[in-house]
């Protein structure tokens, strides 16, 4: 990021905040922070018009923190409202925004449901204004997922500039995968990923609530299996099986828990692990293995991408990612590493340079994830979701039959007494 050379107008870049909550200003939990992303990238041009979220306090707070730094002149002048409706009331014809920011959570976007609807109200507030907006698409019941897809017939009409978060497949060392496969023509026979997360450090309550999240296939898996995609291709979601290892199984204990998951109802706690297996439409087969196992901070997740004579395996994307790559012709694994690389600047970036239109290098700019894209991902989560709890269901079923049987017996043993 301190690499890059400012391409760009000189007039100021309004912007729009939806949320202010953690992807956009930061936290603990790991290294995204849009706002840093946008003020390294247009500097003094950067206008944050609005903070729009309910939690105004939590809003204000931010404000505080950046007007007391020295990227004051992006904050100077930025209100704090409720709700689109009041910033659109009260804009001033000099705080049309330019592009907006979605970060609130997903559970209150993706629908056309009054309330959670937020990028219809942009769109009809603001016809052909920019959007970058945060994964996952959605997260309500699976049969809302039509409108998710509406919503994205709707974004394509309006020639809206739309970016979707899954800065993963923004990655240097994504994009050399790309790369080796193309200038191969290799065809992809497999995925193979694997995503731990660190449980003890995810302290937020709604994550192991799945009626808040939808749980962590649809909530975290969702970057590992539209990177699975993004490799692989379109998954035939009929192919879909999945199984869990759930909380109250006797592997399902874990001990570093930081939340009450007793306030959580029982149907609605979280699978400790996930395992699902597709196939794609191509006919490669695809698997994830999802586990909240580790304790600490730092996540561990390996996707490996195999093709006729080539294993590409990438190692640690969140924190330092690095590529092993088998080839033919050879034995052992050539090791590429990325330092420095930063994702979430690049998919603001490059959705910025394509907003100002710069054309230098064309090749740079690219909106790797649309919305309709990340809507695909999003019913292909909600399929693995699916595929796990059916396969649970049949678990318990089959448990309930055997005391059945042993209760027909005893029945019939009693009778013929
Ligand atoms: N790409 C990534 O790696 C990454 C990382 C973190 C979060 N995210 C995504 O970003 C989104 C937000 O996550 P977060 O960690 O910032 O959550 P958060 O809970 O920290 O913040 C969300 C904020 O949105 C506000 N809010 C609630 N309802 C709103 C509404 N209707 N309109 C506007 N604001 C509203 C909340 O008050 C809160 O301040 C989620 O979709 C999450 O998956 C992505």
């Amino acid at each position: 990021m301190d690499k890059t050379t400012h391409v760009g107008g000189t007039d100021d870049f309004n912007v729009v905040f939806i949320g202010a909550g953690n992807i956009m200003f930061g936290s603990d939990e790991g290294p995204w922070n849009h706002s840093f992303r946008f003020e390294h990238k247009l500097g003094l041009r950067l206008k944050v018009v609005a903070i729009v979220d309910p939690a105004v306090e939590r809003a204000n707070a931010v404000l505080k923190k950046k007007r007391d730094s020295f990227v004051v002149s992006a904050y100077q002048n930025t209100r704090v409202f409720k709700t689109l409706d009041d910033f659109v009331k009260n804009m001033t014809p000099k705080e049309r925004p330019r592009a907006f920011v979605v970060g609130s959570p997903p559970m209150f976007r993706g629908t056309l449901q009054p309330g959670r609807d937020i990028e219809i109200q942009i769109m009809k507030h603001f016809p052909g204004v920019a959007m970058f907006i945060e994964k996952p698409a959605a997260t309500g019941p699976k049969s809302e997922i039509e409108q998710a897809f509406n919503i994205a017939r709707r974004i394509s009409d309006s020639n809206s500039i739309c970016s979707v978060g899954y800065m993963l497949r923004y990655l240097k060392a994504v994009q050399k995968m790309k790369q080796i496969i193309e200038e191969n023509g290799l065809v992809v026979m497999a995925t193979i990923a694997r995503y731990a997360a660190a449980y003890e450090a995810i302290t937020k309550p709604d994550w192991w609530d799945k009626s808040k999240s939808a749980g962590p296939i649809i909530e975290q898996g969702t970057h590992f299996c539209d990177l699975s995609r993004y490799f692989g291709g379109e998954v035939d979601i009929s192919s879909v099986t999945a199984h869990s290892l759930e909380w109250d199984e006797e592997a399902g204990h874990l001990s570093k828990l930081r939340i009450d998951e007793s306030k959580i109802a029982p149907e609605n706690r979280i699978p400790r692990v996930t395992a699902a297996t597709w196939k794609y439409d191509s006919g490669a087969v695809g698997s994830l293995t999802h586990v909240a196992t580790l304790q600490g901070r730092n996540y561990s997740c390996e996707l490996e991408v195999h093709a006729d004579g080539y294993c590409l395996k990438l190692v640690n994307p969140y924190v330092q990612p690095v590529l092993h790559v088998r080839k033919p012709g050879d034995d052992y694994e050539q090791t590429f590493t990325f330092p420095d690389d930063d994702p979430f600047f690049s998919e603001i970036s490059n959705w910025i340079d394509i907003i100002e239109d710069i054309e230098e290098d064309p090749e740079a700019a690219q909106i790797l994830s649309t919305y309709e894209d990340a809507c695909r991902t999003y019913e292909f989560t909600w399929a693995i979701r699916e595929a796990s709890e059916r396969s649970r269901a049949t678990t318990l079923a089959t448990r309930r039959p055997a005391t059945s049987v042993v209760e027909e017996v005893l029945a019939e043993e009693e009778n013929e007494a």
